[in-house]
């Protein structure tokens, strides 16, 4: 038998296996194929029967990470493009190691001062990072979807009490559906955290002047003048085939003329206002009601961390505080005057029991500050450019949209191919760049095409990274046509 009482003189043991295996791992990161399809076997390592007498400790977690090291996709090293997401910068990964050795419990300040507090600061450095005014509300969330969950029943609240309705306790029955406002910039995310909410996902509807999905002022205008401004108006501060972006001040103007919410999904496109180069993208953002972003994106901190700010902090605890469990401590200042303020992060956001969170990204800001993010974000706006310079370049590649951001929209189009078989090829072909394993990037959707978007936002990555899958890219596409 194995107790885990046993073990309590020897619970480092485990750590230094992982920590054992962490240098030689991350040292070798950039070498390796984003995954190697042939240590997928390993993965019979993790399966079986419940043990009925454990191995211990040790043998446990040498098992995890032998197989993990192996046959994990590799997505924190430098060639991961697929989908949007960047790694983890070694002082994140540190910080996320601290979280789990202390254990903290992050929803009330009575559990853990120390959460409650890094929690605090660091919203206020995101905030100063993004331009958004100090006295904006915040809470960490596990991702931008639960950070868009926080916004927008933020928003339901104060539509609902535009009918003299409390919905937080009433609910939405006998209301009219909320009307929700976008671009077809919007990310399909906003729409889960409608449907979550019970608003609907289909409520959304979205103003396009193009098949680009760039928003439609004027129909928006109209629309919101016959619901009188009881709506909510999503902008899209970076999408996620090209990184374009809606214009965020003209959005803020409609909303402010016609008393609406402005919600803003900033997932990765808010850390255009650390450079001037992009700084213009994000104007606006701070006259929103409510913004979401993301920090395992272009912070490049682990899995699980989004952020969710909002005007009034009060729509929040309306929102998701107020239980009413007799043995929870309702938010409270310790009022001995400077201002430190014993905040219960769990009725700000949906999550009770939480972790915390706030530490990774207290320690990549501490470890790298302001100007270390505008040098990587800068990096990737180069690398970014340099992909979007070596596609137009090729002949067998087609560029789709200019390169904006951080996201490179093209295609593979070798001559003598019709344009009708063009989807099916880079389908294929998508598939076939998963299956080699040497660089990832994955397919989508754009203006009817499937194409290819990779992302370059990891912290790593640098300007041979893109070149290798532009490489790769040719070299299977080649192949597909011989
Ligand atoms: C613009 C945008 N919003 C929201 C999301 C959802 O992010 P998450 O997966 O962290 O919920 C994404 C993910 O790619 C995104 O690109």
């Amino acid at each position: 038998m194995s107790d885990p009482l046993d073990e309590r003189d020897v619970a480092g043991e485990p750590l230094a296996v992982v920590a054992g295996a962490a240098g030689p791992y991350l040292e070798g990161l950039a070498e390796r194929p984003v995954h190697d399809r042939s240590r997928d076997a390993l993965l019979d390592e993790l399966d079986g029967p419940l043990p009925a007498e454990g191995d211990g400790a040790v043998a446990a977690v040498e098992r995890l990470v032998r197989v993990g090291t192996e046959a994990a996709t590799h997505s924190s090293g430098p060639r991961f493009f697929h989908f949007v997401v960047g790694g983890s910068t070694p002082a994140a990964m540190a910080g996320d190691w601290t979280t789990s050795l202390l254990d903290q419990g992050a929803g009330l300040w009575v559990v853990s001062p120390l959460a409650a507090r890094a929690e605090a600061v660091v919203l206020r450095w995101l905030k100063e990072l993004f331009g958004l005014p100090a006295s904006y509300g915040g809470v960490l969330t596990p991702s931008a979807t639960l950070a868009h969950v926080t916004g927008l029943a933020c928003a339901r609240t104060w539509w609902a009490d535009r009918y003299g309705v409390d919905v937080a306790s009433r609910g939405l029955a006998g209301l009219p559906a909320m009307p929700v406002f976008s671009s077809g910039l919007v990310h399909v995310s906003t729409r889960k955290a409608l449907q979550i909410l019970g608003c609907g996902r289909d409520t959304l509807r979205t103003f396009s002047r193009d098949d680009a999905g760039r928003v439609d002022l004027a129909a928006m205008d109209a629309e919101l003048e016959r619901a009188g401004g009881r709506a909510v108006i999503v902008a899209n501060l970076g999408e996620v085939n090209t990184g374009d972006s809606d214009p965020i001040g003209d959005l803020a103007d409609l909303a402010e003329r016609h008393g609406a919410w402005l919600h803003v999904d900033g997932a990765f496109g808010i850390f255009a206002a650390l450079s001037p180069r992009t700084a213009h993208l994000a104007r606006g953002v701070e006259r929103a009601d409510s913004v979401t972003a993301d920090g395992h994106k272009w912070l490049n901190v682990p899995y699980e961390s989004g952020f969710s700010f909002v005007r009034d902090q009060a729509m929040m605890t309306r929102a998701f505080g107020a239980w009413g469990a007799s043995y929870l401590p309702v938010a409270d200042r310790d009022g001995d005057g400077d201002g430190d303020e014993r905040i219960n992060y769990n009725t700000l956001g949906p999550e009770s029991s939480r972790r915390a969170r706030a530490l990774p990204i207290w320690a990549t800001l501490r470890a790298y500050g302001r100007d270390g993010y505008r040098a990587m974000v800068e990096r990737h706006l180069d690398v970014s450019q340099h992909l979007g310079d070596l596609v137009e370049a090729a002949p067998d590649l087609e560029l789709l949209a200019p390169v904006q951001l951080c996201i490179v929209c093209f295609r593979y189009r070798p001559d003598g191919v019709p344009e009708k078989h063009l989807d099916e090829l880079n389908a294929r072909l998508g598939e076939a760049l998963i299956a080699d394993g040497r660089v990832y990037a994955g397919t989508s959707t754009y203006r009817g095409m499937t194409v290819f978007r990779p992302a370059p936002l990891n912290w790593r990555t640098t300007k041979a990274d893109v070149e290798l899958l532009v490489d790769v890219v040719r070299e299977l596409g080649a192949r597909l046509t011989a």
